[in-house]
């Protein structure tokens, strides 16, 4: 009798094993929906901090939804009338930037700053020049939205996407549901714009012992990461706001390239009055490719570029600091008097952060 009673409290429970089983189960039509997580490939000197796990944490990366975000990039349909996706003014052959000053819009109206490079963001925490949006999925909406750039409403979008049977199904597979929500076409965006890593430039592969830099290279590397001090060291200053190894920086900076300011920058967002003319210490990679220079495009050459921080900054009351104090001569600051030599080797440095594995990834590039 205790036996057979064993025995039935035995099945009872497998009874209620598979019976809590059976109401587990998804709906029949999404049981393969099982999205594969992305494997970042991540050199460990870029460093694996917390921002970044933070980041991937709230919107992990699959191949499912950075397929999907890659399209959505790519696709006109974003856009009011079909003319322009979010890669007419991030190209890939351009570091993901648009050679124009200003970018045209639906509209043909131009705006006001300068295409930026989209490159290692997962290492950002602030976007747009001026820093005015903090996460990566809400910033992918405001393009989208901008009259001067797609000029579409969010409800539209999510119409256009509903009727289209290729979305349904990229949607459902990278996020297990029929539903299209804002939400997920933002994660989507955001983990295409996250996996566009660069780490193959001669830099990177200098930084993995896989080659040498030439002389050039090496001293153009060594100035730009010295602070000079007349008689003692040269420098050019420039690591002291754009760090390894991406080239950029945490705060946002006024480079003295104005005493006049047309576009106020992070002022607009702090309403500090001495934020006035800070912008996003934007990073260098691909920089040979991203031309024009600064928010507002008003350099054209990296010869320029350093030409400015040679002998134009303008001494403000609000130029940063560690410029207006930077001189290769006593006395000289803000003017570097950089040497011919050193120009040229500061722009040889700056070519060894070209990677054109990035730009010719067939990963990141059109999928129509
Ligand atoms: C009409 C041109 C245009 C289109 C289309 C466009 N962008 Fe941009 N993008 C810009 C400009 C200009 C900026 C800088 C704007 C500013 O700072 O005010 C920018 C900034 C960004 C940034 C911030 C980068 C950083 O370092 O902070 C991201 C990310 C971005 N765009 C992604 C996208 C995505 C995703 C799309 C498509 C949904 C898109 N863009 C469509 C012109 C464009
Ligand atoms: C005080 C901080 C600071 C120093 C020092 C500095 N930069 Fe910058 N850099 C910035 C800021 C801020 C921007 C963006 C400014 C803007 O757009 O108005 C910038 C922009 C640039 C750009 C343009 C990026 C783009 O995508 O348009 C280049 C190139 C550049 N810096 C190179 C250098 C070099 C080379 C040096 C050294 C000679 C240097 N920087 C020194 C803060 C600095």
């Amino acid at each position: 009798m205790k036996n057979i009673l064993k025995l039935l409290a035995v099945y009872y429970i497998i009874f209620i094993h598979i019976a809590c089983k059976k109401q587990d189960n998804k709906p029949p039509n999404l049981q393969e929906c099982n999205p594969t997580p992305y494997s970042l490939e991540i050199p460990s000197y870029f460093g694996n901090n917390d921002t970044v796990q933070q980041r991937l944490r709230n919107n992990p990366l699959t191949v499912e939804g950075v397929e999907l975000g890659r399209h959505l990039f790519y696709d006109k349909i974003l856009s009011e009338n079909y003319t322009i996706s979010c890669a007419s003014c991030h190209q890939q052959k351009y570091g993901f930037s648009d050679p124009h000053r200003f970018s045209l819009g639906t509209q043909g109206i131009q705006g006001k700053r300068n295409s930026m490079a989209l490159v290692n963001l997962l290492w950002t925490r602030d976007f747009f020049w001026d820093g005015r949006v903090k996460t990566l999925e809400e910033q992918v909406l405001h393009p989208i939205q901008d009259p001067i750039e797609m000029n579409m409403n969010l409800q539209e979008v999510l119409n256009r996407l509903k009727n289209s049977p290729k979305y349904r199904e990229m949607f459902r597979k990278a996020f297990c549901s029929d539903e299209i929500t804002v939400d997920k076409l933002s994660k989507a965006l955001a983990q295409f714009v996250n996996s566009l890593i660069s780490k193959d430039s001669k830099f990177d592969k200098f930084m993995r012992g896989e080659l040498f830099l030439t002389p050039n290279e090496r001293e153009g590397m060594r100035m730009f990461q010295t602070h000079p001090i007349p008689n003692r060291v040269r420098g050019a200053n420039c690591g002291d706001c754009h760090f390894q190894p991406h080239f950029d920086g945490k705060d946002f900076k006024n480079n003295g390239i104005d005493s006049i300011y047309q576009d106020v920058g992070y002022q607009a967002v702090t309403n500090n009055p001495f934020d006035i003319g800070k912008f996003k210490v934007v990073n260098l990679r691909n920089i040979a490719l991203t031309a024009p220079y600064m928010h507002d495009g008003r350099f054209n050459t990296l010869e320029e570029v350093l030409e400015h921080y040679d002998k134009h900054v303008k001494l403000g009351e609000f130029t940063d600091p560690l410029i207006m104090e930077a001189s290769n001569i006593n006395g000289g600051a803000p003017r570097l008097f950089l040497t011919n030599l050193e120009k040229q080797q500061i722009l040889e440095f700056l070519h060894t952060l070209t990677d054109t594995v990035f730009i010719n990834n067939p990963k990141f590039s059109s999928p129509f």
